[in-house]
């Protein structure tokens, strides 16, 4: 391999890494907490109407606050449970039905709250 295939290999990661990072910026720069909030309705079970959260009751458990929680805290919490970094059998089932827009869009919503 000559020089100039190395150099043309490392440019095509750099571009490569370049756009697909820019491609996650750009998806949280036109994230529409209206969308989010939308999508929310199916959240509302578990964490209440803003998010707000509940308490356990009559042997329910608890259901965390995610209102006002950190943009990119929802994003990463979310995308934990669809791909199994984080377990819960709730979260799970919930998070492998949203995609990559739904989340975007949900934390926009719910870090507005
Ligand atoms: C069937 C009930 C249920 C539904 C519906 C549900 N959640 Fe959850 N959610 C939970 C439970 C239970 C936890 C806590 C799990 C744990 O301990 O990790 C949780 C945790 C979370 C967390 C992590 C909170 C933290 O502080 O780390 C986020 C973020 C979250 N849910 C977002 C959502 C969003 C967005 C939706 C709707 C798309 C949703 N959830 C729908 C039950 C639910």
């Amino acid at each position: 391999m000559g020089i100039s295939t190395v150099l043309k290999w490392i440019a095509t990661c750099i571009l490569f890494l370049s756009s697909s990072l820019m491609a996650a910026d750009e998806l949280i720069t036109k994230a529409d907490p209206e969308a989010g909030k939308l999508r929310s309705v199916i959240c509302i079970g578990c964490h209440g109407l803003n998010g707000e959260g509940k308490e356990a009751v009559n042997g329910q458990p608890a259901f965390p606050r995610i209102a006002g929680q950190v943009q990119s805290y929802l994003i990463k919490s979310v995308n934990d449970y669809k791909n199994d970094r984080r377990n819960d059998p709730m979260m799970a089932a919930i998070a492998k039905g949203l995609s990559e827009t739904d989340i975007v869009n949900l934390a926009a919503f719910y870090s507005s709250k």
